[in-house]
């Protein structure tokens, strides 16, 4: 049996419930939501409110409509920076950011938006001061990685969300990593955007995600089509979600998500966590213990999704996966993590670093296996 620590990537296994909404979505209700009045094309409308209704009570959404299902959080990302911002804007942003926001604010950049990069400290933390610090009289956004996915990083939101409020612009949150492991209530939080993804902390499959659109930001959309609704007009309905959402949805996959997320409400997000949180910390003491490891990222004490990223002395890190993958069939990603920001940040860059990331899902038994894989291997290398 495979070990799967890559949950960071894509959370995996999925609940059976997931497995049997998406089945039960393809055999029973397979028709096209809100494109005709049979009996079939209302049930697939009604997969999608019932998983709107449930992201809402998940995040503190006062209103479903204002949630827009998206391809995955990268989607979500493209479509709030781009909604929002033209040429002479500023945006403030951090050294942390997934290239799902670097890569869109790049190119933002070149058409003429301002980007300020806000420098972490080598544990990947991210001072509220230097983000105030760096508003100018055109900003209009500040865009938060919410928690790394590299090394666990969690970002003070709540202080963040303050300084944008005070300063009326708009907070956009990448909740790619925290969505369904924190507790995230948009209002408390003072978020505008939020983008998450549907396949990783909410236990939907591939292919979904989202993006909280809160009440006073309008977005441009990035894409402009069908939408069953208002169809005598060439004019994009300015409704939401109608406004955000062209083309068939992926209904399907949508009532995966659904399905997770009842999961988790049903588990509860605090208890998920829990249990989670024992197994990390398992990790983290093991992996202290063996002394050709060293663990980057946050202190012990700080608040951390789990996420841990570490360097095996005198190997590759992609070696280590490597070897993982292949003599003990335990699934890690090294390198990178699409967030070459993050580990120049953290000192890692180019080679990155071995991360194992973990779900409710893990068991004790995964993370004995994955230390003593390591202690072997650093066993082997000393030889
Ligand atoms: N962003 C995902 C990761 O960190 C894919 O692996």
């Amino acid at each position: 049996m495979v070990v799967y620590l890559d949950n960071a990537a894509t959370t995996w296994p999925k609940p059976a419930e997931v497995i049997e909404a998406v089945k039960d979505c393809l055999e029973n209700k397979g028709a096209n939501p809100g494109r005709g009045g049979h009996r079939l094309s209302l049930e697939a409308g009604h997969v999608l409110l019932e998983t709107r209704e449930r992201i809402a009570t998940l995040f503190g959404i006062p209103d479903p409509l204002r949630v827009i299902f998206t391809l995955n959080a990268t989607d979500a990302i493209n479509i709030g920076l781009r909604g929002v911002l033209s040429p002479g804007d500023h945006v403030v942003t951090t050294s942390m950011e997934h290239n799902a926001a670097a890569r869109p604010l790049y190119y933002l950049a070149k058409e003429g938006v301002e980007v300020t990069w806000v420098q972490a400290d080598s544990s990947g933390l991210v001072d509220p001061d230097d983000i105030k610090k760096s508003l100018r009289p055109n900003t209009k956004m500040i865009f938060l990685n919410h928690a790394s996915n590299v090394c666990g990083t969690v970002q003070p939101a709540i202080e963040v969300g303050q300084i944008a409020r005070e300063a009326g612009v708009i907070f956009f949150l990448d909740a790619a990593q925290s969505a369904g492991y924190l507790d995230i209530k948009v209002d408390d939080l003072k978020v505008d955007l939020m983008a998450f993804p549907g396949h990783k902390g909410l236990y939907g499959p591939q292919g979904t995600g989202g993006l909280y659109v809160g009440p006073g930001v309008n977005l441009r959309p990035l894409r402009v089509g069908g939408t069953g609704s208002s169809s005598e007009d060439l004019e994009q309905p300015p409704i939401l979600p109608d406004l955000l959402e062209s083309g068939t949805p992926n209904t399907p996959g949508i009532a995966g998500l659904g399905a997770g997320i009842k999961y988790l409400l049903g588990k509860g997000v605090a208890r998920l966590r829990a249990q989670t949180e024992k197994l990390l910390d398992t990790l983290l003491n093991g992996l202290a213990e063996i002394p050709k490891v060293k663990v980057i990222g946050p202190a012990r004490e700080r608040e951390r999704v789990p996420v841990v990223s570490f360097l095996v002395e005198g190997l590759d890190p992609s070696e280590v996966a490597f070897v993982l993958d292949k003599v003990y069939n335990i699934a890690v990603r090294p390198g990178l993590h699409c967030a070459p920001l993050a580990h120049k940040t953290l000192g890692t860059f180019p080679a990155g670093t071995v991360r194992a990331s973990l779900s409710s899902m893990n068991t004790e038994s995964d993370i004995e296996a994955l230390l003593n894989a390591i202690t072997q291997i650093c066993q082997e290398i000393a030889r």
